[in-house]
C-alpha cells in the first residue's frame, strides 16, 4: 500500500529540506526522501560547511604563525595538528546535519532513507533497505549536483579527486595542482597553501572566477599571487595519471606538471541519473538540468524542480529561496525569486562578494551607469584590523541612481554584500544607501563612501 503524504521532496540539501520545512509550516503532510544517511546535502556534508571550517582554521593557523608581530604578539612554537583540525570540521559537520534532523521531528516531517524514484505523476518509489511506494499531489526534485569530470583527467578516489577528498587529504601535500580557478578550486586552493602546500591552479580562460566583476577578479588574482599559489591562466588539461605517490599532469603542448595531489573544480552538474524523469516525459535540456518555467512548474502537472537540477547559479542559498517560494506558489499561489539580488561569495582571504550586475554586463547591454569605488585602505577598522587589501565597488543607474551591482573584495566581504542586497531587493538608489548612518568605525562605512563615491562626494578619498 503506498504512503499518502501532501508534498514528496527529493533530496534535503539546502534547497530541499528548506522546502520541506517551509510546507510543513504551510500545513502540509510532508515527505523527504534522502539517500545519504546525514541530512543537509552537499553543503553542509562535503560543500560549503565543512570547506568553511577549514578554511577559518586554517586561517587561524596561518594568523599564528605569520601574521601577529604587527601587532606586538610574538608567537613561538606554532605546530599543525590536521588530524584535530579534520576532526573539528567534522564535529562542526555532524552538529549541523543533526540539527536539520531535529528541525524535520519539531516540524513532523517524515524522512524516507533511500534513493526516490518517480514512477509515475503523483507517485514516487523509496529505493533501499526498506522499500516504499510514495504518493502525493506535489512533488519537488532538489537533488543537487555533483563534481563534473573532463577529458583524460579519472578520478581514483585518492590522488585525483575533487571537492570532497581536498577536505579530508590526511596529509598537507607537497604540491597540489587544481584545476579550475572558480569558487572551490580558489577557496580550496587557499586552504592547503596556508597550511603549507605548494598550489598551482590552472584555468583555461584568460582570467579567474569567470562571471564575476572583472576588476575584482583581476585584483584578487594579484592578491592571491602574492599568497603564494601559482595561478596558469590560459592553460588547458589534457591528461593526468597517477604514478606512485604522484600525479603527472599533462597541459597540451606546455611543460607538464608533477604533483602528489590533483583537485579538479571544473563546475558542477545536475544530478538527474535514475529519477525516473523519462517515465513521465521530462527531457533535460541541452546543459543536463531540468527544465521549469518562473513557478518551478517541469512540464508535468505536480511536479517541481528547485536548485542546482535547474537553471542559475549553483548556489545554496538560491536554492534555498527557490525551495520557499516553490511551495509557497504551491500553497498561496504567491512566490517569487528575485535573481538581481542573489549574492556570491567566495570565501577566500581576502573574501569576494558580489550582488547584482557586473561592469561586464552593463556595457554589453548598453545600461549607462555611474561607478563608486573605496579602498579598504582609507577605512578605519580595516586599519585597526590590519587587513585592508581590497575594495568595495558601486555601480549605479546614471538616470535613476538605483543601485544595480555592488562588488566586494576585502576584509567580511562575504558578511558585507548583505547590505547591498537588501539595498538592491529594496530598489534603494546610491543616495538613500549614502544618507544611511552607518556606524564608525565599521568596514560597512567602506559600502557608505562607495556609495557617496557614485555621487561624486566620498569623504575619506
Ligand atoms: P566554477 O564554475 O566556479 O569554476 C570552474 C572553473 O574551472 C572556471 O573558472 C572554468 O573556466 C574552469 N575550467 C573548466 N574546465 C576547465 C579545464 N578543462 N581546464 C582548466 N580550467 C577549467 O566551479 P567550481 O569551483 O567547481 O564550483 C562548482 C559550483 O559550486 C559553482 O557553481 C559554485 O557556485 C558552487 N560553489 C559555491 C561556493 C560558494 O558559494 N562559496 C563554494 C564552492 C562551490
Amino acid at each position: 500500500m503506498a504512503v499518502q503524504h501532501d508534498l514528496i521532496v527529493i533530496g534535503a540539501g539546502p534547497g530541499g529540506y528548506v522546502a520541506a520545512i517551509r510546507a510543513a509550516q504551510l500545513g502540509l503532510n510532508v515527505a523527504v526522501i534522502e539517500r545519504e544517511p546525514a541530512l543537509g546535502g552537499t553543503c553542509l556534508r562535503i560543500g560549503c560547511i565543512p570547506s568553511k571550517a577549514l578554511l577559518e582554521a586554517s586561517e587561524r593557523y596561518h594568523e599564528v604563525s605569520h601574521g601577529l608581530e604587527d601587532f606586538g604578539v610574538k608567537v613561538q612554537g606554532v605546530e599543525l595538528d590536521l588530524a584535530r583540525m579534520l576532526k573539528k570540521k567534522d564535529a562542526v559537520v555532524g552538529t549541523l546535519t543533526g540539527g536539520v534532523a531535529f528541525l524535520f521531528k519539531k516540524h513532523r516531517i517524515t524522512r524516507y532513507a533511500g534513493h526516490g524514484r518517480i514512477t509515475g505523476a503523483g507517485r514516487v518509489q523509496v529505493e533501499g533497505d526498506k522499500p516504499e511506494e510514495l504518493t502525493a499531489k506535489h512533488i519537488v526534485i532538489a537533488t543537487g549536483s555533483k563534481p563534473a569530470a573532463i577529458r583524460g583527467v579519472t578520478f581514483d578516489g585518492d590522488r585525483i579527486g575533487a571537492s570532497t577528498e581536498a577536505l579530508s587529504y590526511p596529509e598537507v601535500p607537497k604540491h597540489l595542482v587544481v584545476i579550475g580557478a572558480g569558487y572551490i578550486g580558489l577557496e580550496l586552493g587557499s586552504v592547503w597553501r596556508r597550511l603549507g602546500a605548494k598550489v598551482t591552479v590552472v584555468e583555461y580562460l584568460d582570467r579567474i572566477l569567470p562571471g564575476m566583476d572583472l576588476e575584482i577578479a583581476e585584483e584578487a588574482e594579484r592578491i592571491f599571487e602574492k599568497q603564494g599559489i601559482e595561478i596558469k591562466l590560459d592553460t588547458g588539461v589534457t591528461a593526468a595519471r597517477v604514478d606512485g605517490n604522484q600525479v603527472i599532469v599533462e597541459l597540451g603542448d606546455k611543460e607538464p606538471i608533477t604533483c602528489d595531489r590533483l583537485l579538479v573544480a571544473v563546475g558542477r552538474l545536475p544530478m538527474t541519473e535514475n529519477l525516473g524523469l523519462e517515465s513521465v516525459g521530462i527531457a533535460l535540456d541541452p546543459r543536463g538540468r531540468i527544465p521549469i518555467d518562473e513557478q518551478f512548474r517541469t512540464y508535468v502537472e505536480g511536479i517541481y524542480a528547485i536548485g542546482d537540477v535547474v537553471r542559475g547559479p549553483m548556489l545554496a542559498h538560491k536554492a534555498s529561496e527557490e525551495g520557499i517560494a516553490c511551495v509557497e506558489q504551491i500553497v498561496t499561489g504567491f512566490g517569487h525569486v528575485n535573481y538581481d539580488a542573489i549574492p556570491g561569495i567566495v570565501y577566500t582571504h581576502p573574501e569576494i562578494a558580489t550582488v547584482g550586475k557586473t561592469e561586464d554586463e552593463l556595457t554589453e547591454k548598453k545600461i549607462p551607469y555611474n561607478k563608486g569605488v573605496f579602498p579598504f585602505s582609507a577605512n578605519g577598522r580595516a586599519r585597526a584590523l590590519g587587513d585592508f587589501q581590497g575594495r568595495v565597488k558601486m555601480l549605479a543607474h546614471a538616470e535613476t541612481d538605483r543601485i544595480l551591482g555592488v562588488h566586494i573584495i576585502g576584509p567580511r566581504a562575504g558578511d558585507l554584500i548583505a547590505e547591498a542586497a537588501v539595498a538592491i531587493e529594496f530598489g534603494a538608489s546610491a543616495e538613500d544607501l549614502a544618507r544611511s548612518t552607518h556606524a564608525h568605525p565599521t568596514l560597512s562605512e567602506a559600502l557608505k563612501e562607495a556609495a557617496l563615491g557614485v555621487l561624486g562626494r566620498a569623504i575619506h578619498i
